[in-house]
C-alpha cells in the first residue's frame, strides 16, 4: 500500500511578465529533485490558474512534502481533497510529471467534462485522478515523439 493524496490551489499572482509554462517548469524542477530522493511520485495538473496535484510514497514522505508545498508562496487556497492508501502507485515513472493546459491537450479536458475554466466544486479525488491518467499518457507519447 501507499499514500495517495490528492489537492487543488489556485496560482498566486505573478508579474505581467512573467510566464505560466516557466512557473511550472520551476516548481517541476524543485520538486523533482525532492521526490527523487523522498521516492514520492505523482503528476501536476495545471490550467494556468488552478493546480491539481497528486502524490503518491510511504505516508511520511508524501506528508512531509505536502507540508512543504502547504508554505509555498507561488499559491493559495490549498484544499486537501483526499488522502487514503491505495494499492500501488498510478504514476510511478514520474518523481513528478507535469502537464499545462494548451490547445493540444484541449480534447482531453473535454473528455473528462471540462470545456473552460476547471471548476473545483465539479470535482472529485477521483475525477483529478482519471485526467491526471489521461493527461500522463498524453504527456508521454509526447515526450516519445520528441525524441
Ligand atoms: C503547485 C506546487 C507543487 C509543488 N510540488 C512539489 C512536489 O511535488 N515536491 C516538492 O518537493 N516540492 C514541490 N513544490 C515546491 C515546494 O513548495 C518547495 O518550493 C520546494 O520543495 C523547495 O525546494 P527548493 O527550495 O530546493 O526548490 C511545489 C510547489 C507548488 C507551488
Amino acid at each position: 500500500m501507499v499514500l495517495r493524496l490528492v489537492y487543488s490551489s489556485v496560482n498566486s499572482d505573478m508579474g505581467v511578465n512573467d510566464s505560466k509554462l516557466q512557473r511550472l517548469r520551476d516548481i517541476l524542477a524543485s520538486a523533482q529533485k525532492h521526490n527523487g530522493q523522498n521516492n514520492v511520485t505523482g503528476f501536476l495538473v495545471f490550467d494556468g490558474t488552478t493546480f491539481l496535484q497528486i502524490l503518491e510514497g510511504e505516508r511520511k514522505d508524501v506528508i512531509g512534502t505536502y507540508d512543504r508545498i502547504k508554505l509555498d508562496k507561488r499559491h493559495k487556497d490549498i484544499h486537501l481533497l483526499e488522502m487514503t492508501d491505495v494499492p500501488q502507485r498510478q504514476f510511478a515513472e514520474w518523481h513528478m510529471g507535469g502537464s499545462m493546459r494548451t490547445i493540444e491537450a484541449q480534447e482531453i479536458y473535454l473528455s473528462h467534462g471540462i470545456s473552460q475554466e476547471i471548476n473545483l466544486k465539479m470535482l472529485t479525488a477521483a475525477k483529478i485522478v482519471a485526467l491526471a491518467l489521461d493527461l500522463q499518457a498524453y504527456e508521454q507519447q509526447q515526450s516519445r515523439e520528441r525524441v
